[in-house]
């Protein structure tokens, strides 16, 4: 078994990206294909129960604690007692489950060490990814069979009735109850800026510089907003890369954004509420990452009437969106898909519902730019229908 393991581990070295997550994908099979009733009802059973613990191992620093020893060195139950503050007894219960869920290495009885995984915790994105998730995205889970049960079972349209509100007890729309809830939408902001990393972004696939020339974009006119923009790192990438290009850069997002927006140098933070006109007319480049997929069909063609409205011929939409295939889609993707449908009624789209909804909006897909083929995120270039 150990010469097929290492085939394996050299194979992985090689594989590319979208590679990798196939080699992943065929492991699990494989593994799954391996059990028993008994082990699949607990590998279901308890999935909550491992982001649980993998949450107190963050809330006690104990990644962080095992990544930072020293060449990789083991530290006891009683010295990680120590660091953490937690009971040596408690402690030793949650790291023997961490290390059987693959979170931190066991190496003897009352010893641990970090494992690649361990490593992986201590990454910001993923601190910030299971501290959103747990804080609020996992109670809608909970509540998603009963919520379909209760409807019917018909795919939720309403993003003021859907799980979401069951969740929370609330009759807010989810943005809104952020604004209530300070600690969970820090999270949800610092999840957002740290979730892709800047190098797999547009940028790298967007032919921007080739569609600016300067005699169609002044000073005065916006050659960037980035409308739902969250904090504005999006806006600071394209300042960076584009130091010298005339034009304004806009950030526009609701108003306990813009209160937490970076102040970076040549970027307009203004609060807009994208359900209303847009008020910048004539934007070279209106940009929306990860905004559509939070809402239901009436409410994308609402934001898409109100920016087609202030286009010039020449205005270009830009769609960031994941675009999952209909057969073969990375499971982050399919679990994206059905979060968004728990939380706002929203969902991924693939490439021929986007057509579908762009046709009905009176605008035309140019050109889908994949960025990121593993996990389906793409642009879109949309723009009005040529006359
Ligand atoms: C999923 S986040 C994406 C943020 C950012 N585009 C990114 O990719 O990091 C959606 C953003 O839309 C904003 N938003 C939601 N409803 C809005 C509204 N009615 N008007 C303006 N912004 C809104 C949220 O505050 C949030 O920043």
């Amino acid at each position: 078994m150990d010469a097929i393991l290492d085939q394996i581990k050299l194979f992985a070295a090689s594989a590319s990206d979208t590679g990798r997550h196939k080699l992943i994908s065929a492991l699990h099979d494989m593994a799954y294909s391996l059990e028993t009733p008994d082990e699949t009802l607990h590998r279901y059973g308890s999935m909550n129960l491992q982001a649980a613990v993998v949450k107190i191992g963050l809330d006690l620093k104990l990644f962080r604690i095992l990544a930072e020893a020293e060449n990789g060195v083991a530290a006891s139950i009683k010295e990680l007692s120590a660091k953490t503050g937690a009971e040596a007894l408690l402690l030793g219960r949650l790291l023997r489950y961490l290390a059987a869920i693959g979170a931190v290495k066991q190496v003897s009885g009352n010893q641990f060490a970090a494992s690649h995984v361990t490593k992986n915790l201590t990454e910001r994105v993923a601190e910030a990814g299971v501290n959103h998730y747990f804080s609020t995205v996992t109670p809608q889970y909970s509540a998603f069979p009963g919520f379909l049960k209760k409807n019917g079972y018909r795919n939720p349209t309403d993003e003021v009735h859907t799980v979401f509100q069951d969740a929370w007890n609330t009759e807010l729309h989810g943005f809104d109850w952020f604004t209530q809830h300070p600690e969970n939408l820090a999270y949800f902001n610092d999840f957002m800026a740290s979730r892709r990393e800047p190098e797999l972004s547009w940028l790298t696939v967007y032919p921007v510089a080739e569609q600016v020339s300067s005699a169609d974009c002044g000073p005065e006119r916006a050659v960037y907003v980035n409308v739902g923009g969250g904090i504005g790192h999006q806006c600071a990438e394209f300042k960076q890369k584009f130091p010298e290009m005339p034009g304004r850069v806009i950030l526009q997002d609701m108003p306990h954004s813009i209160a937490n927006a970076l102040p970076t140098a040549g970027v307009e933070n203004i609060v807009h509420d994208f359900f209303q006109p847009q008020p910048i007319k004539g934007a070279k480049f209106y940009f929306l990452r990860g905004v559509f997929h939070n809402h239901p069909p009436h409410k994308v063609l609402q934001l898409l009437a109100h920016t087609k409205a202030a286009m010039a011929a020449d205005s270009v939409i830009l769609i960031d969106e994941m675009i999952p295939p209909e057969m073969g889609a990375h499971v982050d993707a399919l679990s994206m898909d059905l979060t968004m449908m728990t939380a706002f009624a929203g969902m991924e789209r693939s490439e021929s519902q986007w057509r579908e909804i762009l046709v009905e909006a009176g605008l035309q897909l140019i050109k889908t730019y994949v960025y990121n083929p593993a996990s389906h995120e793409s642009v879109m270039e949309v723009r009005l229908p040529a006359q």
